[in-house]
């Protein structure tokens, strides 16, 4: 539960972050919920948290909360969401699949681009880098089982582009993109 909610509270932190919705207030509480779960979310992850660790990534999901209580999420949580519904994957571990290959679309987005590289600009290496790496790192950027043809793509790429959050998210998305994204999911393999 500790790992999956602290990828679902560091997703909240980036979608919030550069969403259509985002203004002053949810900005400098996703920034300061990202610097809080980041300090802790590795430790989490691998099982070797402090106390101190798992209070930076409380604070973290708190913070997070509040920006999205002041702004909106994206298409990380809108291409999740049809995966919880219709395969019964853990939210934390559908935003897990999903949260990267949407930070590498928006990254097309000039303004998305900036915020993501002031969030990463204390990790060492760029955001999307850092986020496929701690959840490869987590066990989380595999879904076992998860076997996907091509009817099934397009069934979830509308549920996805239903989804009320996906509007907000910087770099629009057509339902053809939302099926690539699914494509490009790691470990899931889809059957032509
Ligand atoms: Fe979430």
């Amino acid at each position: 539960v500790a790992r999956l909610t602290a990828i679902d509270a560091v997703s909240h932190a980036v979608e919030s972050a550069v969403c259509t919705r985002r203004n002053a207030v949810s900005s400098m509480h996703s920034r300061e919920a990202f610097v809080r779960l980041a300090a802790g979310v590795e430790a989490v992850l691998d099982g070797s948290a402090t106390p101190d660790d798992r209070a930076s990534v409380l604070l973290g999901a708190a913070f997070a909360g509040m920006a999205i209580e002041n702004s909106m999420l994206g298409a990380a949580h809108a291409t999740a969401n049809p995966l919880t519904a219709r395969h019964g994957l853990a939210h934390g571990h559908a935003v897990a699949l999903t949260l990267p290959a949407v930070v590498r679309w928006n990254l097309g987005e000039p303004a998305a681009a900036a915020v993501y590289r002031d969030l990463g600009s204390h990790l060492g290496e760029p955001l999307a880098d850092w986020l496929e790496r701690i959840i490869a790192a987590a066990g989380l950027s595999e879904a076992p089982g998860l076997d996907l043809d091509e009817p099934e793509i397009g069934r979830l790429a509308e549920l996805a582009a239903a989804q009320w959050t996906g509007r907000f998210n910087p770099r629009p998305m057509e339902r053809r993109d939302l099926a690539a994204i699914y494509r490009s999911l790691p470990g899931i393999h889809v059957a032509s």
